[in-house]
């Protein structure tokens, strides 16, 4: 019998399969399709202080091996997430969730943040420092050491369970951004974000999302993904979460030997709701194959 599970700081997850933010909602019409329970965990849509409408329309391109997305963190709001979504997220969900914070300064994502650590189902922060397509907030935290660092501090400062900070792939050097937060003092890092990038349509001459930009994910951003988990394993000691157009067991294996304790997925729910489901089942024969009794052993097994 092999074992699949992994902690992260001190949250132990009965495998490290994670739904990521934004392609999962707040689980419920997964749940209608299979027991989520199922699952390591997942990530609630990024929430910000305030309710936000979002970006206007087209918000989705497709591109080959992936989508481009421009949602713009479209959500009601720490309060009613708090209130009504966390509460309803218990009833279906027996494990604790990861909040994903958003915000457009220090004291929004710190007071967004203290108010979702306030619920006993949310196991750990995940701080969106990594969202490019809000303007003034977002990425514009996660391309800046020193701002990312004191968007950390801040939010350190204002809860007691575990932040981990999730950083934006459109840097030049990832492990100085991880480095940064480290030292600031988060408990983790997830990466990566999106990679900024754009369709234009051909008959009309223009952009397809209406935000012109947006965030390309899946099956092509892969091997960036991995490269980027490997380089931040090597530059930090706290957990790193892997993510970034992973789609099979194989793939989380992967990303587990370039550093990942846990793995979320993201894209892929979007063309296979079941997909997350299907990747846990599949655990146990991956591991197998690869001769891995426990899956915790292989983090970071392929540095030197
Ligand atoms: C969005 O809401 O625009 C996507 C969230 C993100 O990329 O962090």
């Amino acid at each position: 019998m092999v074992n699949t599970s992994v902690a992260l700081s001190g949250l132990v997850l009965d495998n490290p399969v994670i739904a990521a933010s934004g392609v999962f909602g707040y689980g419920r019409e997964f749940a209608e399709l299979y027991d989520i329970n199922i699952l390591g965990s997942f990530s609630i849509k990024g929430t910000t202080l305030l309710p936000r409408f979002g970006n206007p329309t087209p918000r989705i391109a497709e591109t080959y091996a992936g989508m481009i997305n421009s949602v713009g963190l479209q959500n009601p709001g720490a309060d009613k997430v708090l209130e009504e979504e966390l509460p309803n997220i218990a009833k279906i969900f027996r494990k604790p969730v990861i909040a994903n914070v958003g915000g457009f300064s220090a004291e929004q994502y710190a007071l967004c943040a203290e108010k979702l650590a306030a619920a006993p189902n949310v196991g750990l922060i995940e701080l969106n420092i990594s969202c490019p397509n809000v303007h003034g907030g977002g990425m514009a935290f996660g391309t800046d050491p020193a701002a990312a660092a004191e968007v950390t501090r801040a939010v350190k400062a204002a809860v007691s369970k575990p932040v981990y900070v999730k950083l934006s792939p459109n840097v030049t050097d990832i492990a100085e951004m991880a480095a940064a937060v480290e030292e600031a003092g988060a408990d983790g890092i997830s990466l990566i974000n999106t990679l900024l990038g754009m369709r234009i349509d051909l008959r009309t001459r223009r952009p397809v999302l209406a935000a012109g930009m947006g965030g390309v994910s899946g099956p092509a951003v892969f091997p960036v993904a991995l490269r980027m988990v490997y380089q931040v394993y090597e530059a930090v000691s706290v957990p790193v979460i892997g993510m970034g157009g992973v789609s099979s067991a194989e793939d989380v294996i992967e990303m587990m030997l370039a550093g990942a304790t846990a793995v979320e997925i993201g894209a892929a729910n979007l063309t296979d709701p079941f997909c997350c489901r299907d990747i846990v089942n599949a655990l146990p024969a991956a591991m197998k194959k690869y001769g891995i009794e426990n899956l915790s052993d292989i983090i970071g097994g392929a540095h030197g």
